[in-house]
């Protein structure tokens, strides 16, 4: 597959992006009243207004071309198909079969995997209902009270996020924690107000390896039998989330009461799996499916809109035009919803884990630039903390607005405040305030001489700074999954685009790898290894100062 940059189309958009560079947004909105109709989707949930883009007319049918030219369609439908398109780890990518709500098969080497699909979220139905319930008690026969959810990266991030949207302000009979830091503060922490007869432990892994997970893990599991001395109890205290049986079971957790998932779901893809257990114990396992309809909406979106309609397709193609032909490094995620507060950090494993690469998936160098640094804060929020080198910094920071039409809160009065807050930052953004804007204000407020040129020079605003507007009509675990689901499809767009496998992630091997040399060092005392001076220099240092 020939990459990106040797397409004829490359070269049109360079051409197209020189044209239309020097272009004010402001003008583009003055020169075009009905730029708003021509730029926007209204599907499902959403309303996506991306006219507040560096964009003309002619722009998206040549980014729609660079898709098609890279055969984003037959990609798409290789990977709803369960071909092995994770070539470096020889994979099928099939977190869309845990969300297919369709009834039709989903093969993988010619076994449908649909049932064992299906036999495992009736599992975590029967197993939420019934601590949920109180049914299921502690060693103590007491209820459960609390879930402690052990697990990192993708085995926490989307779990944590999705649970944290979801409650909400209602009543729920279990409260849910995380714990995925393996700094001893963060399971100190959870624990000091937990009661080891009413608390449940999920320990979620894929590998059922990983370090940090199975350090609190342990630890969850010391303080749980410090506490009680009952072996037994462990049965009904710590179930496990894993692809790896052999694993579980050497830990000591019954493989009766693990849930099951497959080598097919990524990690940073897996929320829709048994990884979403402590969702489904957080707010119902109905409103965990109903997660799971909105992401199967998303994805039947995906398969069938027309391209030029479709909500990931658009999403990822602006992404790529401002990574590539504007050299923009970065793509903010500001969610004008304090529900959505842990989105940015889901997504930022998401974007970045899947894309954040420099070989293309033939083994190639990239010639060009990939995946973004994404980054991001509730939009309230960042405007008093970050906003300031959006809108006069010297880097470019395209950004993604995210806010619900109808709030969740009572105190309506909040969200109209937040809303009239998403809306003029983004008109902000884009047009900025002229130097004759600034003098007009600074004359009207009585300031004159050498002030108000010192003045006007900072009041000045460059605008045209891209922004996309995506509303959703209110947040429930239908448009939620819905949301995440988007944003797995613009991940994957993009990945094709600039033809990277986005479903390994070797570059978090040698971190690992060396850690794993130095951490006997540290507990020996001795120095083994040979290190960089750096590297060395600082391990006498933590080892001297003992
Ligand atoms: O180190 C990165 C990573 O492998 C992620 O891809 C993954 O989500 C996370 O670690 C946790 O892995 P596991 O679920 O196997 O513990």
């Amino acid at each position: 597959m020939p990459q990106p940059i040797e397409l004829p189309i490359w070269a049109e958009l360079q051409a197209h992006h020189q044209r239309i560079s020097g272009l004010h947004m402001r003008d583009l909105f003055d020169a075009d009243p009905q730029r708003f109709e021509r730029f926007s989707v209204e599907a499902g949930d959403f309303l996506l207004d991306y006219s507040k883009n560096r964009i003309t007319d002619e722009t998206l049918p040549l980014l729609l071309r660079l898709a098609r030219d890279r055969r984003l369609e037959a990609w798409r439908d290789r990977m709803f198909d369960g071909e092995r398109i994770n070539n470096t780890e020889g994979r099928a990518v099939l977190h869309t079969a845990l969300r297919n709500r369709s009834g039709r098969p989903v093969f993988v080497d010619g076994e449908d995997v649909m049932p064992a699909v299906r036999a495992v979220l009736q599992r975590m139905r029967d197993f939420s209902a019934r601590v949920r319930e109180g049914d299921w008690t502690g060693c103590s026969g007491q209820r459960i009270r609390d879930v402690v959810n052990i697990g990192i990266g993708g085995s926490d991030l989307g779990p944590l996020m999705v649970c944290h949207a979801l409650a909400g302000c209602d009543e729920q009979p279990l409260r849910v924690h995380f714990v995925s830091n393996v700094d001893g503060c963060m399971i100190e922490q959870v624990l000091s107000d937990l009661n080891p007869e009413t608390t449940l432990f999920i320990v979620a892994s894929k590998t059922f390896t990983t370090q940090e997970t199975m350090t609190n893990a342990h630890s969850a599991r010391d303080w749980y039998l410090r506490a009680t001395g009952d072996e037994a109890g462990i049965a009904r205290h710590f179930v496990a989330v894993s692809t790896n049986r052999e694993a579980v079971a050497a830990f000591g957790i019954d493989t009766a009461h693990m849930f099951e998932f497959w080598e097919w779901v990524g990690g940073r893809y897996s929320l829709w799996s048994a990884i979403g257990l402590s969702i489904a114990l957080a707010v119902g396992f109905d409103a965990f499916e109903q997660l799971l309809d909105g992401a199967h909406w998303m994805d039947e979106h995906f398969r069938h809109a027309p391209l030029e309609r479709n909500l990931p397709v658009i999403l990822g193609l602006l992404g790529v035009w401002y990574v590539n032909f504007f050299g923009a490094e970065t793509h903010a995620i500001l969610p004008y919803d304090y529900l959505l507060q842990f989105l940015p950090n889901h997504l930022q494993q998401l974007d970045m884990e899947s894309n954040g690469k420099s070989v293309d998936r033939d083994g190639r160098a990239v010639g060009y630039a990939t995946g973004p640094i994404v980054w991001g804060a509730p939009g309230i929020n960042g405007q008093h903390a970050f906003y300031q080198l959006i809108h006069q910094g010297t880097h470019l920071v395209p950004a993604d607005f995210i806010a619900s039409r109808r709030p969740r809160t009572r105190l309506t009065h909040h969200h109209e405040i937040v809303l009239s807050n998403f809306l003029a930052q983004t008109e902000a953004l884009m047009r900025g305030r002229t130097r004759d804007e600034a003098l007009a204000l600074q004359r009207a407020a009585g300031v004159s001489g050498e002030v108000i040129e010192q003045r006007v020079a900072q009041m000045v605003f460059p605008g045209n700074n891209p922004t996309n507007s995506l509303i959703v009509e209110r947040l429930t675990p239908h448009s939620l999954g819905a949301l995440i689901a988007l944003y797995e499809h613009k991940v994957f767009v993009q990945g094709v685009i600039w033809n990277l496998n986005s479903f390994d992630q070797w570059g978090v091997e040698l971190g690992k790898q060396l850690a794993s040399r130095i951490l006997p060092e540290l507990r020996s005392g001795r120095l083994e290894q040979a290190h960089d001076a750096s590297t060395e220099g600082l391990i006498r240092y933590l080892l001297a100062k003992r």
